[in-house]
């Protein structure tokens, strides 16, 4: 049996979240496909399956899972419990299903993102954020905008690079609207996304 479908088989969502979760899969095939052909197709899968294996978990699942590994639960985590779950399904990558480091930074970072992003990083991040179920207006708009880029610019991944920071920008003008609370870490990858465009670097 393979990776995939041990996890297939044990996976636990409502039909809602595995639609998802199918189109990040089917979203990440196609970005890994286009701007990083180097990666394992298997490995894309398999981080794309994982990414929101505890999203539905309650706060004490996910307390008992951070007890078990040792993973610090802040009072942000408790008073948000949504960015908990990236977290808990990178410990269960890694400790149950035994996952490569790369899938499971993939899965950890997938939320919030990160700077300097790796590329197995930036698929699952991105798949997550434009994946075709998604009808949130903000995805709808990266989702165009990603579409737009890449007709527009002749290098694909010039074209990923500004949609990638253009996310960063449209989650944060999103979390002030809603008065939510913002992760350092976005505003960290925000900033290190708009530098590398401002500076002509590339994504990876
Ligand atoms: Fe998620
Ligand atoms: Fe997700």
């Amino acid at each position: 049996m393979t990776d995939y479908e041990r996890i297939r088989s044990e996976i636990s969502l409502s039909d809602k979240r595995m639609k998802h979760t199918e189109g990040v899969i089917k979203a990440a095939e196609a970005l890994a496909g286009r701007h990083f052909p180097f990666l394992s197709s298997e490995d894309v899968r398999v981080a794309a399956l994982m990414h929101d294996f505890t999203k539905e978990y309650t706060l004490e699942q996910h307390r008992e899972i951070c007890l078990r590994w040792g993973i610090p639960m802040t009072p942000e985590d408790i008073e948000k419990p949504k960015l908990l779950h990236a977290r808990t399904a990178a410990a269960i990558a890694e400790h149950t299903y035994g996952l490569n480091p790369e899938i499971c930074s993939a899965v950890r970072w997938h939320t919030t993102g990160r700077p300097a992003m790796q590329p197995m990083e930036i698929v699952i991040y991105f798949a997550d954020y434009i994946e075709e179920n998604r009808v949130y207006p903000a995805c709808v708009k990266l989702r165009e905008f990603y579409e737009k880029q890449l007709g527009k610019r002749k290098d694909p991944s010039d074209a990923l690079l500004r949609a990638v920071a253009k996310s960063f920008d449209i989650t944060l003008q999103d979390l002030i609207e809603n008065k939510e609370l913002i992760d350092q870490t976005t505003v960290e990858a925000r900033n290190y996304y708009r530098r590398l465009i401002a500076e002509g670097g590339l994504l990876t």
